[in-house]
C-alpha cells in the first residue's frame, strides 16, 4: 500500500541531528548535496543511448581502467554538485589520480568526500543496475586536503558512508554510523524517501556471490568455503546453497543487505600483486562500515577492513563480507590455513 505520509530524506536527516546528534548541520548539508548529485547520475543513467552516456570515454584512470562515460560524467556530476556548499575540505575519486581541492572561490568546510562515481561500469552498456559509493571523513586540522596523505584514515573514522542503486528502482543506502536506512528516489517528487529505517542482514543464509571464473586462482581457505557450499545437502553444510554475481558490487551488497549471504572479492593469484582487486577508500571502506551498521561483518579474510590504515589512496583490498557467521566462518578457514 502506498505510504501517505512520506518522510523524505531531508525529514529523516533533521530528525536524527535533533533526537540523536548524530550529524551537524554541515554533515547533513553534505549528505543532502550527495544525494541530490545521485538524482542527477541517476537521471543520466536511465536516459541509457538516448542520453548518449554508453559507451567508452577514451580515457582511463590511474589505476589503468578504462573509463567509460558515465564514469566521467558522474564523478563530474559530484565534484561540481560539492565544490560551492563550503562543507567539504578536499574530495577523493576512484576516477581521479589525486584529490581535488575546492576552488579558492568557495569555503572550506571541515569534511573529506570519498566516492567511487559509477559502481559496475562493466554493466553500463548492458543494462544492468550500477551505483555510486561515497564515504565521508572529518578533515585533520593539521592536514593538507590536496594530499592524498589528508585521506588516509582507517574505515573506523568514517562519519558517514552510502550507495546508491540505480536499478529498476534508483535506492539509497546510508548510514550515519547509526543503523543503515534505505531510502527510494520517488521520481515525481523528485525526493529521496525513507523506505526501510534500520535494516538488519539476516544471519542465516544459503547463498553466495563471488566471480566464479577466477577459481582456479583462489586461495585453499576460499575454495575451500566456495567447496562446502558447492556440495549442497550431501557435504558439510547440510544444506544447498545458490549463487548469484551480478558483478556490480553495489548490486551484489545490496541483495546481501536485504535477503542475506556472502560477497568475495578475495585475494587470489591474478590479483595478488595489486592486493587485491576492490578499492579499500572507494569500496571495501564505505561498503563494510554499512554491512557492520546492519549486523554484518567484512574482512580481508585476515583482519576487519575498518581497521586497516591505508598505505595509498587508490589501495586495493580482498573483500569479504556479508552475513556474520559466513564471514567469521571464511575468516576461520585463512586461520586454520
Ligand atoms: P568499478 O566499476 O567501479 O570499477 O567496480 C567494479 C567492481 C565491483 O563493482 C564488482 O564487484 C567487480 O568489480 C566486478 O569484477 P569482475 O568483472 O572481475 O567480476
Ligand atoms: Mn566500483
Ligand atoms: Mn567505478
Amino acid at each position: 500500500m502506498k505510504n501517505t505520509n512520506p518522510i523524505s530524506l531531508t525529514q529523516f536527516l533533521i530528525e536524527e541531528q535533533r533526537a540523536h546528534g548524530t550529524l551537524n548541520a554541515e554533515l547533513r548539508l553534505l549528505l543532502e548535496v550527495v544525494a541530490r548529485a545521485c538524482k542527477r547520475i541517476s537521471i543520466a543513467v536511465s536516459k541509457g543511448a538516448l542520453g548518449g552516456v554508453l559507451g567508452d570515454a577514451g580515457t582511463g584512470n590511474i589505476q589503468g581502467e578504462a573509463q567509460k562515460k558515465l564514469d566521467v560524467l558522474s564523478n563530474e556530476i559530484l565534484l561540481q554538485a560539492n565544490e560551492w556548499g563550503g562543507h567539504l575540505a578536499g574530495m577523493a575519486s576512484e576516477e581521479m589520480d589525486h584529490p581535488s581541492c575546492i576552488p579558492g572561490e568557495y569555503p572550506q568546510g571541515g569534511y573529506l568526500l570519498l566516492f567511487d562515481p559509477l559502481d559496475g561500469s562493466s554493466n553500463i552498456d548492458v543494462n544492468i543496475s550500477v551505483g555510486t559509493i561515497f564515504s565521508v571523513l572529518r578533515a585533520a586540522d593539521d592536514a593538507d586536503p590536496s594530499t592524498d596523505e589528508a585521506f588516509l584514515q582507517p574505515g573506523t573514522q568514517q562519519v558517514a558512508a552510502g550507495y546508491t542503486v540505480y536499478g529498476p528502482s534508483t535506492l539509497l543506502v546510508l548510514t550515519v554510523g547509526r543503523g543503515v536506512h534505505v531510502f527510494t528516489l520517488d521520481r515525481e517528487q523528485g525526493s529521496f524517501v525513507l523506505t526501510q529505517r534500520d535494516v538488519k542482514i539476516p544471519v542465516k543464509t544459503r547463498e553466495f556471490s563471488i566471480n566464479a571464473s577466477n577459481a582456479r586462482h583462489w586461495e585453499a581457505p576460499v575454495k575451500r568455503y566456495i567447496d562446502e557450499c558447492l556440495a549442497g545437502k550431501e557435504g558439510p553444510r547440510g544444506d544447498d546453497f545458490n549463487m548469484r554475481w551480478v558483478a556490480s558490487m553495489v548490486a551484489d551488497v545490496h541483495r546481501i543487505i536485504t535477503r542475506g549471504g556472502v560477497f568475495m572479492y578475495p585475494l587470489d593469484a591474478k590479483t595478488q600483486k595489486q592486493g587485491g582487486k576492490l578499492r579499500l577508500m572507494y569500496e571495501a571502506n564505505p561498503m563494510s562500515f554499512i554491512v557492520e551498521q546492519a549486523g554484518g561483518a567484512a574482512s580481508t579474510g585476515r583482519a576487519r577492513i575498518l581497521d586497516l590504515v591505508p598505505e595509498k589512496l587508490h589501495q586495493r583490498v580482498p573483500v569479504i563480507m556479508g552475513s556474520r557467521e559466513e564471514v567469521e566462518r571464511v575468516v576461520g578457514y585463512h586461520a586454520q590455513a
